[in-house]
């Protein structure tokens, strides 16, 4: 039996009085890589920040079974990169939960260097590394959000859109590192995506929102596990 990373219950979202969501159950377990998919507007981001814990439902509850905060990641779809930071530094604010804040503020250590440049080189970013994350493109700056998760290396990834700017082979490229971390570890992501040929590749479930009826989502198994 795979153990229960999160799982949310008759969950109800509402922002300024419009549903976005009511009724979904959904638990995530180790090993699942879970898509949300719907139209712009129709409440994925919303979705993905209260599983977080970041907003509360309105309806329902979420319960994240890990136990630590810290073992749940996020790249949020405006990436929060430290903009006047180099692109290695910001990729080694991925390491910070590990060494604390003090212990790094004189030097991150050298094995941590090394495995962030090498997530660099895997994304063909090398010869960025010393450049201010400010000057990169936005399809650069997410493979930085990549690269700054595969060192955090949290059990329970929820990504908002990880790969929207990016060719399809980088996309590819990605999405294959995100989910070979999250599953080494026994581990899950949740990630929401637009593209169906990245849903099928890649998830084995995926939730699909409906911007004009709020309890309509759907859940839609893509490998061999239901997960509902
Ligand atoms: N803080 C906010 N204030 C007002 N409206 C919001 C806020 N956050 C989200 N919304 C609205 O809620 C809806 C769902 O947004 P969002 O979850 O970002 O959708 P998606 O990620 O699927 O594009 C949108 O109509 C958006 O404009
Ligand atoms: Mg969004």
């Amino acid at each position: 039996m795979k153990s229960s990373l999160i799982s949310a219950k008759g969950l109800g979202l509402k922002i300024e009085n419009r549903w976005l969501v009511r009724g979904l159950d959904l638990s995530i377990s180790e090993g699942d890589f879970v898509a949300i998919a719907g139209p712009s507007g129709s409440g994925k981001t919303t979705l993905l920040r209260t599983l977080a814990g970041e907003l509360s439902p309105v309806e329902g509850g979420v319960k994240n079974h890990l136990s630590c905060p810290s073992q749940t990641g996020m790249i949020f779809q405006d990436l929060q990169l430290a903009e006047g930071s180099s692109v290695v530094n910001n990729v080694l604010g991925g390491c910070l939960g590990r060494h604390g804040f003090l212990s790094t503020l004189l030097r991150f250590p050298k094995e941590e260097r090394e495995e962030a440049n090498q997530f660099l080189t895997q994304f063909g970013l090398s010869d960025k590394s010393n450049q201010w994350a400010s000057t990169l493109s936005r399809g650069e700056k997410q493979r930085v959000a990549a690269c700054r998760t595969l060192l955090r290396r949290p059990l329970l990834l929820l990504a908002d859109e990880p790969v929207s700017s990016l060719d399809p082979t980088w996309a590819d490229t990605v999405l294959d590192h995100l989910k070979s971390m999250a599953f080494q570890r026994k581990g899950g992501v949740v990630c929401a995506l637009h593209n169906e040929d990245q849903i099928t590749k890649f998830a084995d479930v995926v939730v699909r929102l409906d911007q004009k009826n709020p309890s309509n989502w759907r859940i839609d198994s893509l490998g061999a596990e239901t997960l509902v």
